[in-house]
């Protein structure tokens, strides 16, 4: 027992100790910088589902219309190798929009695994209550971690092929920099055939995209915001989120939709016994949603090391669900 609380004790400053240097070390940047992976506190999480309600915010919509009504053909492309398979799904969440392709697999008595990666145990535990409620023949292993350690964890579980799921456009809160090189990491730790399922949300109307991050009930400024909460509660700090205000942009051309935090005046911000300067109208830079194009997914396909072998657009084709091979 107090071996185990050792364990938990050292785990969580651990996660705490790299949430501060990271903020420390972005703040020191010139220009500010926080990164996004911090915004999905518990505060966070409940901001982000209603974001995810936003009628503005179309790419859960058209990411569950794949899901929903296009899953024989996602299913067929997997299923055209015949072997069993692992199928791995990189921050599954509540596994909303893959539970429909669970289900066609397990309506058509495929052999395959499926194992849920995510870094919260709570969320965890939820999906597999429910889907040992929905789909009680399902062969479940959930993995609590970090992707890439999960995904070694995975390997090494069992040597069956392995697909894996990477949805929502998460990749796109990478640059395009970033995301190669993940792709390029993922390529690595799987073998010659296994499939990546991953999702992109395409360049359109430069309105659509702005609006959907910068809706007028102000739920994305509160997301932002939150981050500078965050901080005050976990790490010592005495922001005044009033403050600062959110600021989105869209860039039609390179694809980014960024958003930024203003320091409405100028101020001294404290964190632990770090004092930070901001000018009136300086900014942290908070977030990138990457847009992309098709040949902007192509290229990053060809340079990762994957094939595509297939592309599944939602009826509008504002977005796009593609099948890569390892080749
Ligand atoms: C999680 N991720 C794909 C979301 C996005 O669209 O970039 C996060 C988000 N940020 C603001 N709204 C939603």
């Amino acid at each position: 027992m107090k071996q185990q609380l050792d364990a938990e004790l050292h785990a969580e400053s651990a996660t705490t100790d790299s949430f501060r240097s990271d903020v420390l070390e972005g703040l020191n940047k010139n220009p500010k910088k926080l990164l996004s992976k911090y915004f999905y506190d518990k505060t966070g999480d409940q901001l982000f589902q209603k974001i995810m309600n936003m009628p503005e915010y179309y790419l859960t919509q058209c990411e569950l219309d794949i899901f929903k009504n296009k899953t024989k053909e996602l299913a067929d492309t997997i299923l055209s190798n015949k072997e069993p398979f692992d199928l791995i799904e990189l921050g599954a969440g509540d596994a909303k929009k893959s539970s429909f392709l669970l289900k066609y697999f397990v309506d058509k008595g495929v052999d395959f695994t499926y194992m849920p990666i995510d870094i919260s145990g709570n969320i965890l535990s939820v999906l597999q209550d429910k889907l040992a409620d929905d789909l009680p023949s399902l062969d479940i292993i959930a993995l609590e971690g970090d992707y890439f350690d999960m995904l070694n964890k995975a390997t090494s579980i069992s040597k069956r092929r392995k697909i894996v799921l990477f949805l929502g456009g998460n990749i796109g809160n990478m640059d395009m920099e970033e995301s190669y090189h993940f792709c390029h990491e993922l390529k690595r730790k799987l073998n010659q055939g296994d499939l990546l399922l991953i999702g992109f949300d395409l360049k359109k109307n430069p309105h659509t995209i702005l609006n959907a991050y910068n809706d007028a009930e102000g739920i994305t400024s509160a997301f932002n915001l939150n981050l500078l909460s965050r901080i005050n509660r976990e790490l010592d700090a005495d922001f005044d989120v009033s403050e600062f205000q959110h600021y989105q942009t869209y860039n039609p051309i390179s694809g980014a939709c960024k958003s930024f935090l203003v320091s409405r005046v100028k101020q001294n911000v404290h964190i632990g016994t770090f004092e930070f300067s901001f000018e009136e109208n300086e900014v942290i830079d908070m977030e990138i949603s990457q847009k992309f194009s098709r040949d902007d997914i192509v290229r990053l396909a060809e340079n990762s090391g994957f094939h595509i072998l297939d592309e599944i657009n939602d009826d509008r084709k504002w977005f796009v669900d593609c099948i890569w091979q390892v080749v």
